[in-house]
């Protein structure tokens, strides 16, 4: 049976401490990318529940929606535009605290308040990203950003 097992009440580090060796045990060269991404998703959705918990893919000039948690989300973002592209752009995370204040940000759901997007980067190329919306302002720090690099670096070897 696959499952992610984290207990509830841990602190943010410790969740994600023991949220990755369980994941990446998850997770699989022999697994089709798009498994690989859903069942990333949903461990994060399971563990953190945000609002929305997803992956955008690099299709030629658009990021593409890919597999994610939450509710239905625009399907396609150009280079440099929104969080995401301005995040596959600048080939780094971006954290957004208050997403009103970030210009050209892209609303798929009036609920998102603040955004972490982490690119996955293979061979010097951006991929994809990893996208999380939170209905709380402030909710990403640099704790945020440094596990889920670390994921998104895991990542890299499935494209
Ligand atoms: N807010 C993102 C768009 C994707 S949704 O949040 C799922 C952006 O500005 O790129």
């Amino acid at each position: 049976m696959e499952q992610i097992s984290i207990p509830n009440n841990l602190e943010k580090k410790q969740k994600y401490e023991e949220l990755l060796p369980q994941l990446f045990g998850l997770l699989g060269e022999d697994i089709p990318l798009i498994a690989n991404l859903a069942n990333c998703s949903a461990a994060l959705k399971e563990v953190f529940n945000h609002w929305w918990i997803g992956f955008y893919l690099v299709n030629g000039q658009k990021l593409v929606l890919g597999p994610f948690q939450g509710p239905v989300a625009c399907t396609s973002i150009g280079f440099g535009k929104g969080v995401c592209g301005t995040s596959w752009e600048k080939k780094e995370t971006i954290i957004v605290d208050n997403v009103d204040l970030f210009p050209g940000h892209i609303a798929c759901s009036a609920f998102s308040k603040s955004e972490i997007v982490v690119p996955i980067i293979k061979n010097q190329q951006v991929v994809a990203v990893l996208d999380i919306d939170s209905e709380n302002f402030a909710e990403f720090d640099l704790l945020d950003k440094l596990y889920l690099e670390k994921i998104a670096h895991h990542l890299a070897n499935f494209f």
